[in-house]
């Protein structure tokens, strides 16, 4: 490209060109003209009503009156901050994408951390998934990372996704409970839904009361595919691995800190790097062949599953720096949108059901939040690599285009395709065939076997952290038949889950002689602990 992008630490934060007033500047309306008193608006006489011609007030008021923009439908409480990535060891083996085989080249970006379910002014310190997103401003283009602090998700299919959301979001009638706790409507779904069994151990974990942003992990969650020079494809995961490792809070400690300081994590963050400090994760991929996947006994392209770790172990090729606060949190953390469709040559999606979804919906959401085709130019989402094309117009257009070529083919001095290979982007030319249908694939069936891994894997602290949310929970439930289908879904993951839960809410244990030695001995005050919580 005869105008290719500067990429390194500082080419985002000039791009963003930000207003700084001077101390002292004079100030002035929207148009430049000065103000000479903002605090009294124009009247006719000193007790007299106010004029229509006074635009100053009218201006102001006006601006005001549409300050604030819809929040996301999911993951609106966020915090946000600038940063790099660089890449330490070269990944030319599997991809010819340039930040993946470009080592030491220090690739700006900006990162979100989020809740899912509470609105814009929830607690940071719910017990929640954390959405983990981070957009890079490559030289070929913006690349997104649009990933959760946990590997997994609830649902295999994204036509579920909307009635996933319904029911843990407020119930709509009188908009409780806020944030993600203690709900008939989300336990009714989840157990008729048993795909969502692992996600919910996760949940239930302590990995959903972080400590920190920088002490939770990132996963990219689904199948990607890296394609080679030579053309050969493999299977990727891509991980942040918290370079303090992941810590969590304990539930009584998230709680109380939920009622003093809803701000906890976004300030940490803040005061970090306000006072110098970075936050830093090692980058890691799991590569695979098809070959090998044909293997296991789960489905790669299946989101409520991952690739265990002693299958294939996590190569650490680089490192995510986040050192820069935004200067402005709507300009920067509410503007910036995050799309699974951001993706640089050399990657590729795979044919997982919920990815596929997600590739229409980040588009298509954008349109009704910030409200016009034309967000693609907000300075955080704009790209370094450079913008040419014949898209025109529409509502609030930023770019003046200039010249009156604005079609494809052209003779008359207009922008030409890319070239494959060298500058363009080219899906892998996977071969397809099948039936159409709506079907669940067959490959997809088992909903228990990771979530008993997960069990299996965790301490016995953890375990018991796990009982006792569970339980927390369930007794919130206030439909019997809910908390009953619950336990025996948990039953299906383990006997002495599904048990020690049940003793814990009062109903009878599961199975006979579940109940794990020393567990549930606690239970009459937890159940009367519980019941006031
Ligand atoms: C927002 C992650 C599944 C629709 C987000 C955000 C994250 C995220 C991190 C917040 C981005 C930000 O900070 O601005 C995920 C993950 C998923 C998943 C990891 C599954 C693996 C889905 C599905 C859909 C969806 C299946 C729809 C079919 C949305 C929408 C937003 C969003 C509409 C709001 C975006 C905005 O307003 O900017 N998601 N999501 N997500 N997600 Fe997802």
């Amino acid at each position: 490209d005869p105008t290719p992008a500067r990429i390194d630490d500082q080419s985002k934060a000039e791009d963003l060109s930000v207003n700084t007033v001077q101390p002292g500047a004079t100030l002035t309306d929207n148009l430049g003209h000065g103000v000479t008193d903002d605090n009294n608006s124009l009247r006719g006489g000193e007790r007299g009503p106010t004029l229509l011609e006074d635009f100053l007030l009218r201006e102001k008021i006006s601006h005001f009156d549409h300050e604030r923009i819809p929040e996301r439908v999911v993951h609106a409480r966020g915090a946000g901050a600038h940063g790099y990535f660089v890449l330490e060891k070269s990944l030319a083996e599997y991809t010819y994408a340039r930040v993946l085989t470009e080592v030491g080249v220090n690739t700006p970006l900006f990162t979100r951390f989020s809740t899912v379910a509470g609105s814009r002014g929830a607690a940071d310190t719910a017990r929640d998934v954390r959405g983990f997103a981070v957009k890079m401003y490559t030289s070929e283009g913006n690349w997104d990372i649009v990933g959760n602090n946990i590997p997994v998700f609830f649902i295999q299919d994204a036509i579920k996704f909307p009635d996933l959301i319904h029911s843990v979001k407020p119930e709509p009638h009188n908009e409780i409970p806020q944030g993600a706790s203690a709900h008939d409507t989300f336990y009714d779904f989840i157990s008729l839904t048993p795909e969502s069994m692992h996600m919910l151990m996760w949940v239930h974990s302590d990995r959903a009361i972080p400590r920190s942003f920088d002490m939770m992990d990132g996963f990219g969650i689904h199948t990607f595919r890296l394609i080679n020079k030579a053309g050969d494809v493999h299977l990727v995961k891509f991980h942040f691995k918290a370079v303090l490792g992941a810590h969590s809070l304990v539930w009584d400690e998230a709680q109380k800190i939920a009622g003093k300081d809803s701000d906890f994590h976004r300030r940490n963050m803040w005061e970090t790097i306000d006072a110098g400090g970075t936050l830093e994760w090692e980058f890691g991929v799991q590569v695979f062949t098809e070959a090998q996947a044909a293997k296991w006994d789960f489905d790669v392209i299946d989101p409520t599953k991952l690739v265990p770790e002693d299958l294939v172990p996590v190569q650490r090729v680089g490192r995510m720096v986040l050192n820069r606060n935004p200067d402005n949190y709507f300009a920067e953390t509410e503007q910036v949108a995050f799309m699974p469709t951001n993706i640089v040559p050399g990657i590729d999606f795979s044919n997982d059901p919920l990815l596929q979804g997600r590739l229409f919906s980040y588009l298509d959401t954008q349109l009704s939040r910030l409200g016009s085709p034309n967000w693609v130019e907000l300075p955080i989402n704009r790209p370094l690599a450079p913008v040419h094309n014949n898209q025109r117009d529409g509502h609030m257009r930023q770019t003046i285009n200039t010249g009156r070529v604005s079609y494809f083919p052209n003779t008359l001095g207009g922008a030409q395709e890319a070239k494959a290979g060298v500058n363009g982007y080219v899906s892998y030319p996977e071969r397809l065939s099948g039936v159409k249908q709506r079907a669940r694939a067959k490959s997809f069936a088992d909903h228990y076997g990771q979530a008993r891994l997960f069990w299996n894997s965790v301490t016995p602290v953890e375990r018991e952290h796990i009982t006792k949310s569970l339980a927390f929970e369930l007794s919130n439930c206030t439909v019997r038949d809910i908390r009953v289908r619950m336990l025996d879904q948990l039953e299906q993951i383990h006997p002495v889950l599904a048990s020690q839960v049940a003793v814990v809410i009062g109903e009878a244990p599961r199975s006979k002689n579940a109940v794990m030695p020393g567990a549930g001995q606690d239970s009459a005050a937890e159940v009367a602990l519980l019941g006031t919580a």
